[in-house]
């Protein structure tokens, strides 16, 4: 099952061009796109950006940079990327971004906005919030991120091969701090399915898609193996922690002092000493520290999840001490996530399993409520499946269209989620268009904290709760990623 290069062919799945009369309008507010028989049906709106609105415009292409990823004299590497050098956004709360996004790859792509509250039309899944964007096209997103944190973005389609060749970036919506860090490091975990000559390690495996997932053999920080961060000596350090692996699972912890966890997956959590944070692909974690006294000393971010722990990246004291007094870790300023209302909640289950029966869906069916479910291209569609949630793998390529929703939320209303892992392997799960709270599990011990993705242990039963408030269709799925391509991916709506 072995895919070709993004950048070689286009990709081994099928080109888009099957879908009988496709209209796609490139305008980010409207597309109306003709249903076989005639019918036609919108994408979401978004709402207008106020005239007076603060905006923080940003040109994303995304496009091929071929790059020295594997240090010389290991030749340079083909990458996809957003920017020329690190993509890394940085807005203020309050302030609108507005993205342009440029496609000049060899196939379509979105960009979705990974943990951000947005309008539905703005949550970039194609065929589900907005059409894809093809190649040559541009795509404006427009929104006012409603938290402080730090995120990222990545496409939502094909995303083993997109995200795999590097395609994505990190967004951070300043604004928490109420005594600010002396230091703010960015830390990007991912490794690069490379060889040491730079050269591409297939994406998707069978073996791993069925299993923990396939993994690469460079580890960086940042796009570097072992970086060394230099911050004032006895400064206050906040560090944001970003796991943007496709599969590896990260137990994050500091060597060399004491650290608070300060925000998880950009949420503010009152501090807690760090020993250590489990985070799968796409979790991320603020933490605080301060800075060792002395020049030339430095500290080690670890991942403990292995048989030794490894060092992912050190930071090291420099300059002459900073004058502050002993450390105490500062809370963030609150955020304004909706608290759930356990009270007055419904309980739902979603099951986490292997797949078993196939994924087949009748093209063009009518719900009963009337919908009728929307066309996807092959590009968009598992091209195998071995995972399904309640049952239901997303479908594979044999049909074109998009699977009734796993569940219909009324708006305004608690829902409490129970994530019920029934296979060997662990799995990050992921909502669109909301931040939960992860409130308990059989297995013990869990600080509550607000999140958007939380891992799900095998025989492990994790209870999430959130406020159903952002009315649209959005996706649910594991964060391993040959997961979410082979089928433990699916649709919730909020009406
Ligand atoms: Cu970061 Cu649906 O994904
Ligand atoms: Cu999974």
């Amino acid at each position: 099952m072995a895919k070709q290069p993004l950048f070689m062919s286009i990709s081994r799945r099928r080109a888009i061009t099957s879908l009988g009369g496709v209209v796609l309008a490139g305008t980010a507010l409207a597309a109306w796109r003709a249903l076989g028989d005639g019918r036609t049906q919108s994408y979401p709106q978004a709402p207008a950006m106020p005239a007076d609105a603060q905006v923080h415009r940003e040109e994303l292409v995304a496009k091929l940079r071929t790059r020295q990823l594997v240090p010389a004299p290991a030749p340079v590497t083909p990458t996809l990327s957003y920017t020329d050098g690190p993509s890394l956004l940085r807005v203020r709360k309050g302030e609108w971004l507005e993205a342009t996004l440029a496609n000049r790859l060899k196939e379509h792509t979105t960009i979705h906005w990974h943990g951000i509250r947005v309008p539905n039309a703005m949550d970039g899944v194609p065929y589900l919030t907005q059409p894809p964007v093809q190649p040559g096209e541009e795509f404006t997103y427009r929104f006012q991120p409603p938290d402080t944190g730090t995120f990222f973005f990545h496409p939502h389609c094909n995303t083993i091969e997109q995200l795999g060749h590097g395609l994505a970036g990190v967004l951070i919506v300043e604004g928490d701090e109420a005594r600010p860090h002396d230091a703010d490091l960015v830390c990007a975990y991912r490794d690069w399915r490379v060889d040491k000559n730079g050269r591409y390690t297939p994406m998707l495996t069978d073996a791993g898609a069925s299993k923990a997932g396939t993994f690469g053999d460079f580890r960086t920080i940042n796009d570097e193996v072992r970086p060394v961060f230099k911050v004032p000596a006895n400064g206050d350090i906040r560090v944001r922690f970003l796991n943007l692996d496709m599969s590896r699972v990260v137990d994050l912890g500091v060597i060399g002092t004491d650290a608070w966890v300060i925000a998880t997956d950009g949420n503010p959590l009152s501090p807690q000493k760090l020993k250590s944070w489990r985070m799968g692909p796409a979790m991320r974690a603020d933490l605080t520290l301060r800075a060792p006294m002395k020049p030339g000393d430095r500290l080690q971010l670890v991942n403990y999840y292995a048989p030794q722990p490894i060092v992912m990246a050190e930071i090291e004291a420099s300059g002459e001490p900073l004058n502050r007094p002993d450390f105490m870790p500062a809370e963030l300023l609150p955020s304004s996530i909706p608290e759930p209302d356990l009270e007055g909640a419904e309980t739902v289950q979603l099951r986490l399993s292997a797949s078993s029966a196939p994924a087949d869906l009748p093209p063009d069916l009518v719900l009963p409520d009337g919908s009728v479910l929307r066309y996807a291209d092959a590009l968009c569609l598992a091209p195998k499946t071995f995972w399904a949630l309640n049952g239901q793998p997303w479908p594979s390529q044999s049909h074109e269209v998009l699977p009734p929703p796993l569940f219909t939320f009324q708006r305004g209303r608690t829902y409490v989620m129970e994530l019920i892992n029934q296979t060997p392997h662990i799995h990050p799960i992921h909502l669109h268009g909301h931040t939960f709270k992860v409130l308990s599990s059989n297995k013990g011990d869990i600080i509550p904290h607000f999140a958007d993705t939380t891992i799900v242990a095998p025989k492990e039963r994790v209870k999430i709760a959130f406020v159903a408030d952002n009315p649209g269709d959005w996706m649910i799925h594991c964060h391993i990623i040959e997961h979410q391509d082979t089928g433990m991916m699916g649709i919730f709506r909020v009406v």
